[in-house]
């Protein structure tokens, strides 16, 4: 099912055209991806000789999680779907939602039972199960975690159609931002107490010391039997304003060329200045919401112009070089 060439380098490849930094995150899920995915193939009699290894992502809201999961089973060809934690905890009926998830799989597969049994499937904010005084749930965090490590441990569920679908070879991902993981991490972290010697690798402790623990997780509610369904750890990097400029101009999808596109089918050649994209990534960072905010800003930058152009076939080029200076508006008129 894993072709010979897709080897972790060629995943992270892959990811590098559709998702702009996380370079360590893309490390650790092409590898985690690679592993699952040659496990099944190879060890495809013997199911169940290695125990799998679902990762976790953690990481502010925006910064590219489910965007890479998405990215990685496009490029895999296996169905992919998201669910959060947070709605699977208002509802009494925590197994019929995560059912519904499943069944969500094998629509994603053109009904293809088989295909969903390899698909991927995301479940975000995982770090909001733990009960909090504010919002009343309706079952406790704790249950949605017993629920949800059935199925990751591989279970067969059955759907709607009164078809078996077998869990253990889907991989889940989990994701949360995780917020305030570094003051709980400097804490209890520190591998002050192993002798570093002249000849000690630097980085190596650098990165034991940076590595998320288990009991870090348990602070937000995470019962030990789940974080130990999620060995791999994954890190996001909060977006710096050069990343967000980057993400709205450098992806092959990315907003900017989309709208290259949309005025080229106008006839309208639209160049906007480097400015702009600063401008728009210092407002996003405003907003708090990661890329999330992008496309907003961007959208409501470009709807006076796409109102004016299409009643105007003599614009042939479209300068905007501030958000805060009227777009130039170059017609053929006036050239001649
Ligand atoms: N690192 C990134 N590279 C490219 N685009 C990104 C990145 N992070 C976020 N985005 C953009 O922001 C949107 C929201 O990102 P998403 O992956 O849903 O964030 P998360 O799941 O981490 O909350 C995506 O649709 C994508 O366009
Ligand atoms: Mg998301």
């Amino acid at each position: 099912m894993l072709a010979k060439e897709t080897t972790p380098s060629a995943i992270v490849n892959y990811l590098d055209q559709y998702v702009i930094g996380q370079d360590e995150a893309k490390k650790v899920l092409a590898v985690a991806v690679y592993s699952h995915y040659r496990k099944i193939s190879t060890l495809a009699s013997s199911s169940g000789a290695i125990a799998k290894s679902n990762v976790l992502l953690i990481g502010s809201s925006g910064t590219g999680k489910t965007l890479m999961c998405e990215t990685l089973s496009r490029m895999l060809g296996v169905p992919f779907v998201t669910a959060d934690a947070t709605s699977l905890a208002q509802t009494k009926y925590v197994n019929e939602e995560i059912e519904a998830v499943l069944q969500r799989l094998v629509d994603k597969a053109d009904g293809d039972v088989e295909k969903a049994q390899l698909g991927i499937i995301f479940i975000d904010e995982i770090d909001k199960l733990k009960a909090s005084k504010v919002e009343a749930r309706v079952i406790s965090g704790e249950s949605v975690q017993h629920a949800l490590l059935k199925i990751m441990e591989g279970a067969p569920v059955k759907l709607k159609s009164n078809q078996y679908l077998d869990t253990s070879n889907i991989l889940f991902i989990c994701g949360g931002a995780f917020v305030g993981l570094e003051n709980i991490m400097s804490k209890t972290h520190g591998f002050g107490f192993i002798s570093t010697t002249g000849g000690d690798n630097q980085n190596i402790l650098d990165r034991l010391n940076k590595r998320v623990k288990p009991t870090d997780l348990f602070e937000y509610g995470l019962i030990p039997e789940f974080t130990g369904r999620l060995p791999i750890i994954a890190n996001f990097q909060s977006l710096s304003k050069e990343m967000l400029v980057r993400i709205m101009s450098v992806p092959k999808n990315s907003i900017y060329r989309q709208y290259i596109e949309i005025f080229k089918a106008e006839g309208v050649e639209l160049a906007i200045g480097p400015r702009v994209f600063e401008q728009i990534s210092e407002i996003a960072i405003e907003y708090k919401t990661g890329a999330r905010s992008l496309r907003g800003i961007f959208e409501e930058l470009m709807t006076p112009v796409l109102y004016v152009v299409p009643d105007n076939p003599d614009i042939h080029r479209v300068e905007i070089s501030s958000l805060f200076e009227d777009p130039r508006l170059l017609r053929r008129s006036q050239e001649r």
